[in-house]
């Protein structure tokens, strides 16, 4: 299985790369493929086309995912590029979970209408200092994706 984490982040460092990277040695230690990139506005997403499965994520910055990631939904080939393909998504915010669940989810649920969404993940202000999370919801992606295969 080939997999890639698509995110976008004003940080570096910071919690979203600690969270991409346990998703993804999580993936990798169950012998998933797997690469990251960020989303750049413009670029051209037709790689996409080589994964079964595509992981977008992004932290809330004032209400709504990072700009990069937003404007590459509206301007690129990105959400087309992902039809097709199993996608599973999370979202990192400083916020509540449940918060997160009304207000920012569906900015991101609503892209993906017609979108297989196997599986997603808020990052809140209780899970996203929890080690374990972001290794549970590798182990779900995972799960759902080879299930699916089947
Ligand atoms: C400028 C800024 C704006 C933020 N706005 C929100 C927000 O509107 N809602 C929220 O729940 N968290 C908000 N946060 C918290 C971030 O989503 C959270 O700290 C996240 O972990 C940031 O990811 P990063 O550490 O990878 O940059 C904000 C953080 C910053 C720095």
């Amino acid at each position: 299985m080939k997999a890639i984490i698509l995110y976008d982040a004003l940080s570096e460092g910071g919690t979203t790369d600690r969270i991409i990277t346990s998703i993804g040695e999580t993936l990798a230690a169950k012998g998933v493929y797997i690469e990251k990139a960020k989303t750049p506005p413009l670029a051209d997403y037709s790689f996409l086309s080589e994964f079964d499965v595509i992981i977008l994520g992004s932290p809330i910055y004032n209400f709504t995912p990072s700009p990069n990631l937003t404007e590459a939904f509206g301007r690129s080939n990105l959400l087309k590029s992902m039809l097709g393909k199993k996608v599973a998504l999370f979202i990192i915010c400083g916020g509540p979970e449940l918060t997160a669940e009304l207000l920012y989810k569906p900015q991101f649920t609503a892209r993906l209408l017609r979108h297989n969404v196997i599986a997603d993940k808020i990052f809140g202000m209780t899970e996203k200092n929890n080690p374990q999370s972001p290794v549970r919801f590798a182990d779900e992606i995972f799960e759902k994706a080879t299930a699916a295969q089947s």
